[in-house]
């Protein structure tokens, strides 16, 4: 049997582009996914199986069915606002299901793994750029599950040998610039696709949540990083797990912010279009700046972006924008 790299939640935004990074890298990858937020629209190579991580039989059979080197594992809720609403639902999914998962890694002895984190477990910063040394104390219920599934991982390093690495995303956009795969959320709540929708008149404006934050311009600065460099992050700390390398914790950004109005600016510029905007309230729980340090695996691991500069990212987002509504 050839060696296959497991990826659960691959039919996801980030999961079907790591799947194309995989798949380019020569490697079998079996997808499973239940297509609660995924879409076979985006699965393009590998061998999706439709499934839950809830059917422990299904996760049996998966293990004995190919010879899985690897898991990496994107299948997780994550709206900051739902989770605040609807814990349980975040716990239940995010958490209990990562159990199932790792329980079957370990009766398989298949104990290297990816897992998708989130620089929601460091909660408000108190200092700007993020580093993973900071303190994680996240501020809503999906940064707790996160958090809580790292934790979880280092016990299972410690009982079992389980070799991970835990990468904690900052804020993921952009597309393949094949414009075959993309962000494709119901609703839609994140604001490069938002405010992209409203350059191309689908939605009537853009709102920007809060004028009043202490930064420049009085709106939030995120650290915007391009899902190509997020998948080749991935590659680059499943090969160091395969040359055995120790577990660890990486951020992933550009190491650069921008403001919502910057991206709305820059948006207007690559799409050639007048965005309208409306100016509204804060959002609950938006911290005012989110930047990383993501020096810890430019050192390690080499990791270079290719993406280094918004409007590229942009670019690529508004080339499968295009794609979609044409
Ligand atoms: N925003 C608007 N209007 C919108 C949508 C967003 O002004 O219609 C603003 C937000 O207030 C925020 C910024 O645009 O300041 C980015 O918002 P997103 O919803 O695109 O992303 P977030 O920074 O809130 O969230 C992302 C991930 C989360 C993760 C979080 C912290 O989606 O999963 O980063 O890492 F938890």
């Amino acid at each position: 049997k050839k060696k296959s790299v497991l990826v659960v939640g691959g039919a996801g935004y980030i999961g079907s582009h790591m799947v194309r990074q995989l798949v380019e890298a020569k490697w079998n990858v079996v997808i499973l996914d239940n297509l609660s937020t995924g879409s076979r629209q985006l699965v393009h190579g590998g061998q999706l199986v439709q499934g839950r991580l809830g059917d422990v039989g299904l996760l049996d059979q998966l293990f004995s069915d190919h010879d899985v080197a690897a898991v990496m594992h994107f299948a997780a809720f994550s709206q900051v606002g739902e989770s605040v609403d609807q814990p349980l639902k975040y716990y239940r999914n995010n958490l209990a299901e990562t159990i199932n998962l790792l329980d079957a890694m370990v009766r398989h002895r298949v104990l290297r793994f990816i897992f998708s984190s989130t620089a929601a477990v460091y909660g408000e910063p108190e200092a700007i750029p993020i580093t993973e040394n900071h303190p994680r104390q996240p501020t809503n219920p999906y940064g707790n599950t996160k958090l809580a599934v790292e934790r979880m991982l280092a016990d299972c390093d410690a009982a079992f040998g389980l070799k991970y690495a835990a990468l904690r995303y900052f804020n993921a956009a952009g597309a393949d610039p094949s414009g075959e795969i993309g962000e494709m959320h119901d609703p839609e709540t994140h604001l490069i696709p938002i405010v992209l929708k409203a350059a191309s008149g689908h939605i009537n404006n853009i709102q920007v949540f809060g004028t009043d934050y202490p930064t420049t311009d009085g709106t939030c600065i995120r650290d915007y990083v391009h899902v190509n460099d997020l998948a080749q992050a991935h590659l680059l700390a499943l090969n160091a797990l395969f040359d055995g390398g120790a577990s660890a914790v990486y951020n992933l950004g550009s190491s650069s912010g921008y403001s919502v109005k910057e991206v709305i600016r820059i948006a207007e510029r690559v799409t050639g279009k007048k965005i309208p905007v409306v100016e509204g309230p804060r959002r609950l729980g938006d911290p005012a700046v989110l930047v990383a340090s993501s020096e810890k695996i430019k050192n390690r691991l080499g990791w270079v972006p290719v993406y280094d500069d918004l409007e590229k990212i942009i670019r690529t987002a508004w080339n499968w924008h295009l794609k979609q509504i044409s």
